[in-house]
């Protein structure tokens, strides 16, 4: 459920008219509603509070960074997954205390071990064995104690999209499933970890419970026999990656089903468990709204070319992922028609002979669902401006990212002087 619907036949975000923002701001510009990432945020919290006594939720930073966002989970409870040095730095600066923030990803550097260390990190997430010996040279040098899970590749397929599959033995995540034991147990040794745990991530837009049910399992096995070696395993880590719905109408298990599933198999394992949303919080809180700027014809169905491109949401050509599309002002009209954007290149397509509302030069319209991995992904490509994003609240809205004008990026380059 969101909070973007027609009201006397104009698209709002809550109670602001989306032409009032897109005639004050410009557009594109990515839009959140406030009371819908407030929802989803507790709906997901809630879910598993009521099942799982010991519960600690950090979201996933990258699905959406922006530091508005970031304050608002800060205050819903939610710690955060960061994968770099700069994202463990906007979770600070949100105010999520260090010690709710779990750290992630293969390359972390020394440096960014060094400064999680220093600021008191809740728990690294390792990666490999090499990294936990780097971090517990670091710690010990020091003087201090990182505390720690290992990532495990639980070798699972969870049946998404290639690009964005993490939990299958081939993927670059994590350490082999059979080996995850008897490195446990020499980084146990190292005084400078404490190890407490482990952590799984089987992928991102994961539409059914089997595969994270089967990985889940295989991470409970593991535990009960990293114990059984005499080792505290008191925390594991369940990662990310249940799916949202893309499409208007489309069934997904939803946080309660996840939730009863994840009780079901954790029920004997006596440990806090931790998830790592980010998707699931964010998604549906964000529409991406553009200006269609003509209509050309093509040879089977007209080109809709609209305002925002590959650069501003890059998921369509990066992942062929589905944005439904809506006119913000729909005449009831439909059509079929191909969604472009101005960029010179093929992959800058949102849709290709999609049944879409009838649209014209000048008329407004939405990518939904566009408020996880939207703006945070967006770059300058054919130097144009870095997206802008809105927070609607009721019936006033702020500006929470600036649009990044091309020249302020010019401004940053240099000609040598040998040139
Ligand atoms: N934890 C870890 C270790 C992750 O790598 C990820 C996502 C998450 C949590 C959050 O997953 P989520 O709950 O959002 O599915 N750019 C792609 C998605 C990449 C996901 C990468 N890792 C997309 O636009 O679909």
């Amino acid at each position: 459920m969101d909070h973007f619907d027609y009201k006397d036949g104009v698209l709002h975000a809550e109670d602001v008219p989306l032409p009032a923002i897109a005639a004050a701001v410009g557009t594109p510009v990515y839009v959140y509603s406030r009371a819908t990432l407030t929802r989803h945020a507790r709906v997901f919290r809630d879910a598993l509070a009521a099942r799982l006594p010991r519960l600690h939720i950090a979201f996933a930073v990258k699905a959406n960074p922006n530091l508005a966002v970031l304050r608002l989970l800060a205050s819903e409870g939610y710690g955060a997954d960061v994968v770099s040095g700069g994202e463990l730095e906007r979770a600070l600066a949100a105010g999520i205390p260090a010690a709710d923030v779990v750290f992630s990803g293969v390359g972390k550097t020394r440096a960014e071990l060094a400064r999680a260390l220093d600021v008191g990190l809740g728990q690294f997430n390792l990666e490999s064995e090499e990294e936990g010996h780097e971090l517990a040279d670091i710690a010990d040098s020091r003087g201090l104690t990182a505390t720690c899970a290992l990532r495990v590749n639980p070798d699972v397929d969870a049946g998404t999209h290639a690009k964005i599959s993490t939990g299958k033995a081939e993927n670059k995540f994590g350490v082999p499933y059979d080996r995850a034991a008897a490195m446990y147990a020499r980084l146990a040794a190292r005084p400078g970890l404490a190890m407490r745990g482990l952590a799984a991530h089987i992928g991102s837009q994961v539409t059914s419970l089997a595969p994270s049910r089967a990985a889940f399992v295989r991470m409970g096995d593991l535990m009960h026999g990293i114990r059984g070696e005499g080792h505290a395993v008191t925390h594991m880590d369940l990662g990310g990656g249940l799916g949202v719905p893309y499409k208007l109408g489309e069934q997904l298990p939803g946080p309660d089903e996840y939730a009863a599933m994840v009780a079901d198999v954790t029920a004997d394992w006596d440990a806090t468990i931790m998830f790592e949303p980010g998707r699931v919080i964010v998604g549906n809180s964000g529409v991406l709204v553009t200006e269609v700027i003509r209509v050309k014809p093509g040879v089977s169905a007209p080109f809709v070319v609209v305002d925002a491109a590959m650069n501003d949401l890059v998921r369509p050509a990066m992942y062929d992922a589905w944005h439904d599309f809506l006119a913000v002002t729909p005449t009831g009209e439909r059509t079929v028609a191909n969604i472009v954007g101005p960029i010179c290149e093929s992959s800058d397509t949102f849709a290709m002979g999609r049944e879409i509302d009838v649209v014209k030069a000048g008329d407004l319209a939405v990518f939904r669902t566009a408020g996880a991995y939207g703006a945070t992904m967006a770059n300058t490509y054919n130097s144009r401006p870095l997206v802008p994003e809105v927070m609607v609240d009721g019936s006033r809205w702020a500006i929470v990212a600036d649009r990044i004008e091309p020249s302020t990026i010019l401004a940053a380059e240099r000609v040598p002087e040998w040139l």
